[in-house]
C-alpha cells in the first residue's frame, strides 16, 4: 500500500543537498534555499568556489551549511559525503543533482575516456547520489530529488551529442527511479534548463553574444540562475507534493536551445 503523505514538502530547519554548488545555477539554487531558511549541504569538486557559497549562504539565513569535496562520479567520495550530512543533520528532506559537465566535441573527435567521463558525471552522478541518500530517505519515508537534465536531451545538437545523450538519461533515470520510489513517499523530478548565464554556456562565447540570444527565446532573454532555483524551491515543497517523475523545460517557451 503506497504511503500517502498529503502534501509534503522540505520545511524552514530542514536539510537539502546540492551537487556542484560552488558556481552558477548549484550556486544560485543554494542561495534560494538558504533564503528559505533550509540546511544547505553543498558539494562540488571546487574547494574555494563551495566555501564562497557556503558564507553567501549564511549571508542569506541559511538555518546552517555544510560542505564537502565529492566528485559525484566517484561512489566512494559520494558515500563519505552522505556520511558526513547523515551524522550531522540526519536525512536531509532534498536532493538536487545538478553538478554536469559538457563536451563541445563531435561524435570522431570524442575518446573512451571522454565518453565515459561524460555519462560517468551526468548520469552516474545522479545513480549514485541517489542512492547514497536512498535508504535513509525510505526509512524515513518521505524526499524529494531534483535531477539537472537540459533542453538539450530532447534537441539533437552537433557538438552536443555526448552531453545531449547524458540528459536524455538523467530523463529516464528519473522517470524510472520516481516509479520505484513514489510508494516511499519520495518524488523525483527533473528541470530542463534552456540556455543560463553561467560558466557552461560561456566556455564557448561571451557574455554579449550569450546574452543576444535571448532575441530568438520567447520571453526575450536568458535564464539567470534564479529562475531554475525557484523551480528547484518548488519541486522540492509541499506545493509540488503531487508531482513524481516529471520533466518541467524552464527555458523562456523557447522550445529548441537557441
Ligand atoms: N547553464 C546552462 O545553460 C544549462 C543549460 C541546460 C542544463 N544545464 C545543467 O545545469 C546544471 C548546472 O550547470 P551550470 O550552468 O551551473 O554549470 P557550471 O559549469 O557553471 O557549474 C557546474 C558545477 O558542477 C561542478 N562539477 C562538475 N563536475 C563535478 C563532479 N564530478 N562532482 C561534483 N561537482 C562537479 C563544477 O565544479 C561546477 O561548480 C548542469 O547539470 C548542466 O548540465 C545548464
Amino acid at each position: 500500500m503506497p504511503q500517502i503523505i498529503e502534501r509534503d514538502g522540505l520545511k524552514k530547519g530542514e536539510a537539502a543537498v546540492i551537487t556542484g554548488a560552488a558556481q552558477g545555477l548549484g550556486r544560485g539554487i543554494a542561495l534560494r534555499l538558504a533564503e528559505d531558511g533550509a540546511k544547505v549541504a553543498l558539494w562540488d569538486v571546487q574547494k574555494d568556489g563551495v566555501e564562497e557559497t557556503a558564507a553567501l549562504c549564511r549571508e542569506a539565513g541559511a538555518a546552517d551549511s555544510m560542505t564537502c569535496l565529492v566528485d559525484v562520479g566517484d561512489e566512494t567520495a559520494v558515500k563519505a559525503g552522505a556520511e558526513a550530512v547523515l551524522e550531522a543533520w540526519g536525512t536531509p528532506y532534498g536532493l538536487v543533482n545538478n553538478a554536469g559537465i559538457f563536451s563541445r566535441l563531435t561524435v570522431l573527435e570524442t575518446d573512451f575516456e571522454t565518453w565515459d567521463r561524460m555519462l560517468r558525471v551526468n548520469v552516474t552522478g545522479c545513480f549514485l547520489c541517489s542512492k547514497a541518500f536512498g535508504p535513509a530517505m525510505i526509512e524515513a519515508g518521505r524526499g524529494a530529488i531534483v535531477n539537472f537534465s537540459s533542453g538539450r536531451a530532447l534537441s539533437g545538437a552537433a557538438r552536443a551529442v555526448s552531453y545531449g545523450t547524458t540528459k536524455g538519461g538523467v530523463l529516464a533515470f528519473t522517470k524510472g527511479l520516481a516509479m520505484e520510489w513514489a510508494p516511499y513517499g519520495i518524488r523525483v523530478n527533473a528541470i530542463m534548463p534552456g540556455v543560463a548565464e553561467t560558466a557552461m554556456p560561456l566556455a564557448a562565447t561571451n557574455i554579449e553574444e550569450l546574452r543576444s540570444r535571448g532575441s530568438r527565446i520567447p520571453l526575450g532573454r536568458i535564464a539567470q540562475p534564479e529562475y531554475l532555483a525557484a523551480v528547484v524551491a518548488f519541486l522540492l515543497s509541499r506545493d509540488s507534493a503531487y508531482m513524481t517523475g516529471q520533466a518541467l523545460g524552464v527555458n523562456g517557451g523557447a522550445l529548441t536551445v537557441p
